[in-house]
């Protein structure tokens, strides 16, 4: 596929399919995923890419996430998704990147960035679906998580990315053409 098509195409999914997503497309993905630029400032390994499998263990998570998020509210109503009952922190994906950033360098949670967008890419380039997911991201901060999950020691979880194939093709929202200046010299 092309890279405009799929920078063009991908929509983020929130219907998927249950089947899992084998191990080595993942694998594939994620080192398209790492493929994105980083500084000399970063180092060689700014992030811990972490997997987490199983529609029903994800949703079980996504339920505390949710629950998490409710009660923790910075101001009220603040996160009114917590509030919908329609609401699914992970949709039901069969899959769950979870980015995370090299702690004490203001720099890797970019780099985490740069990677999931190659993530969400690349993953429409082979027919799964994705969306980024920034809801999860109080409860994955929240005291205990990070150690239950397995996550590595000095890294933050600061981008989550759901992945699965898809069981809707939504329309979207199309970006309008950016306004451009061309700045020249006067
Ligand atoms: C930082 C960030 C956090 C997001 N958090 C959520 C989320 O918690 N739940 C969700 O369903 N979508 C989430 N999204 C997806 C956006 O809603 C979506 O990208 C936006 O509406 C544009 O739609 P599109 O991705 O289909 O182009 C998030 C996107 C970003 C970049």
């Amino acid at each position: 596929m092309d890279v405009f098509e799929a920078i063009h195409a991908r929509r983020s999914i929130r219907r998927y399919r249950p089947d899992r997503v084998p191990r080595a497309l993942l694998q594939e993905l994620l080192f398209a995923a790492v493929q994105a630029p980083t500084p000399p400032v970063s180092g060689t390994s700014p992030w811990a890419l972490c997997v987490l499998e199983g529609m029903e263990r994800l949703a079980a998570y996504g339920d505390r996430a949710k629950a998490y998020a409710f009660e923790h509210q910075p101001a009220p109503h603040a996160w009114a998704w917590a509030e919908r009952p329609d609401f699914k922190v992970f949709w039901d994906a069969p899959a769950l990147v979870l980015f995370c950033a090299r702690r004490g360098n203001p720099e890797t949670p970019f780099d985490c960035c740069r990677a999931a967008q190659n993530l969400l890419l690349a993953a429409h380039a082979r027919g799964l679906g994705s969306c980024w997911v920034g809801a999860p991201l109080p409860w994955l901060a929240s005291p205990g998580v990070a150690a239950e999950l397995g996550l590595p020691e000095g890294f933050d979880p600061v981008v989550a990315v759901v992945l699965g194939y898809p069981a809707e093709q939504p329309v979207g929202s199309p970006r309008p053409e950016p306004e451009i200046r061309w700045c020249e010299t006067s």
